[in-house]
Formats: C-alpha cells, structure tokens, sequence
C-alpha cells in the first residue's frame, strides 16, 4: 500500500489566518514551512485511491500529489471517494469542493452520517450536483481496493455545531488498513481523546501509526494566543500524554499528525522536537509517502 501525507495540521492549517503567534508568524515569512489540513491519501492497487479526510484545503493538495492526477479520460480521476474519521469541520467540508465528481464513495460511522443530514446538511447539498454514493462503517472489516480496512472507535468527541445532537455515540474513529499481499498495515487516528482500551494491540501490530498530535501539552492554547478562553486539550490527548505510550512501541513507525498552529514541535530547533526525535517519533511535512 501506499499512503500520501496531504495535510498535517489540525483546522486552521499552520501558518492559521487570523493568527500571529509566534509560530504562525515564522510560517508567514517562510522561516518554518506551511502546512496544509489533516488529510491522506491511501491505495492498495496504485489505480484506486481513497481520500482519508477531506481536508479544506483539498484542491491544492490534490493538485500537489502526482498519483491524483486526472486522467485517462477527460474527466477520469483515481479518486474513489473519501473516509471520514469524524464530522469535524476540518476533515469533511473538502467534500464541497469534490461536488459534482461522479460515481464517490464516502465511508463513516453512522453517527457521522447522522450529523452530515441533521446538523449540517452537507450530504443533500452534494448529492445535488452529483449523488455520493454513503456508506456506514461498522465493526465488520471491508475491503477497499485490495485494502483490507477496519474502523476502530476511538472516541465520543462531536463537533461544535452538533453539540445539540442526541447521539452519543462513535463520533470517532480510527482507520486500520492492511495490505494482504505485502502485509502492510497502517493506523491512522487524527483524532483521539485518549490512550483506548484495546489500542495496544492495534498500535503493536501496525508498520505505521499516524497519531493525533493537535497540542504539545495541555494547555497550550491559552498560553501561545494569550488568550484565556483556552480551552485544554479540547478533547485532543496531548503529545505530553501520548508520547510515553509511543515510546513503548520502538519497532512500529510513529507519526504525529493534525499539528495545531501552536504546538511547539512545528519548528525543528525547538526542544519539544528534539524530545520527539530522541524517542524516534516523527512530524513529516505534507507531501510525504509512506509504503507498507
Ligand atoms: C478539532 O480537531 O478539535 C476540530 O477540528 C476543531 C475545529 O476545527 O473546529
Ligand atoms: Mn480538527
Ligand atoms: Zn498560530
């Protein structure tokens, strides 16, 4: 298989618009690279490619990854469609911009569906320029392409705007897919609140862990922006708390992912950084492929 890091940033992207941290400015002069939206992009064939997020930066990170090109046909794309591993903003309003692409998939929980009719209805507005054709992801392993692909529910964090809903249930999760012919599997969990019952197993038997890595420690918002309405962790298990978990699994390659535009370890020199390489974690830039 082969997975395409699109965006490593969490909503907002690194540098964020309305932001002058002391990051985002370096980002803004070029002295620490930008970083698009949490976004990947997966095939187990090399001809069928499937969107992990749809970021809202999609199209230029489309346009960025050579293996999404269009083609053969005038409106031929490799892309099949797109699985959610939440309905926050930042990972589903991509969709938008795919509108009109036809013969999609969209993989989600059911919860995540729910919340794409009843609190934001972004399924009828796509499915008015070209309808997606909506799948629900629930504990049976499906195959995607040649990819074997499992959801794993991580988390009941939901988004702001469905903060009424009365579904409390699966608003997360984690996808685990696996190669059958070279064996490969990777875990991708941007978004996890904390350490799982059960994720051990799922982590030790993995080539390749890409883990939420949206704060460096707890508190970091209210101390980079200066502002007090900071909220802690906003359901996003700190790298301070995930990292001695990681530090357990030395054989598997892990990544950090969904990188908030105030988190410490978007700049190389800092000693957050130098903590992550010292336990051989990594936080690559968008663009990097991974094979299993
Ligand atoms: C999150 O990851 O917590 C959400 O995406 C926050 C947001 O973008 O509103
Ligand atoms: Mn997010
Ligand atoms: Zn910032």
């Amino acid at each position: 298989m082969r997975a395409v890091l699109l965006g490593t940033t969490a909503g907002g992207g690194f540098p964020q618009w309305n932001c002058a941290c002391a990051l985002c400015v370096r980002a803004r002069s070029g002295s620490l690279p930008s970083r698009s939206q949490d976004c990947l992009a997966i095939s187990g064939n090399g001809t069928d490619w499937w969107l992990v997020n749809a970021s809202p930066d999609i199209r230029t990170q489309i346009a960025a990854c050579s293996f999404l090109n269009p083609g053969p046909g005038p409106r031929d794309t490799p892309v099949r469609g797109a699985l959610f591993t939440d309905a926050e903003l930042d990972h589903t309003l991509g969709l938008l911009t795919l509108r009109g692409g036809t013969g999609l998939t969209v993989w989600a929980p059911g919860t995540v569906l729910h919340a794409l009719r009843d609190q934001f209805d972004l399924r009828t507005v796509i499915d008015g320029y070209a309808p997606v054709a909506w799948r629900e992801v629930d504990a049976d392993q499906f195959d995607l392409g040649g990819l074997l692909v499992t959801a794993i529910p991580i988390s009941g964090k939901r988004p702001k705007y469905a903060r009424s809903s009365t579904v409390d249930s699966r608003w997360v999760v984690a996808y685990r897919f696996e190669d059958p012919v070279s064996g490969g599997v990777l875990v991708y969990a941007p978004c996890l609140a904390s350490w799982p019952e059960g994720f051990d197993e799922v982590v030790a038997q993995a080539g390749c862990v890409l883990l939420d890595g949206t704060f460096y420690a707890a508190s970091e918002m209210g101390s980079a922006t200066g502002s007090s309405s900071g909220q802690a962790a906003m359901g996003h298990l700190p790298i301070t708390a995930s990292l001695p978990e990681l530090r357990r699994f030395p054989e598997v390659r892990r990544i950090y992912t969904h990188l908030n535009n105030t988190n410490p370890v978007l700049d190389p020199s800092s000693p957050e950084s130098f903590k992550l390489r010292e336990a051989g974690v990594e936080v690559p830039l968008d663009g990097t492929v991974i094979e299993l």
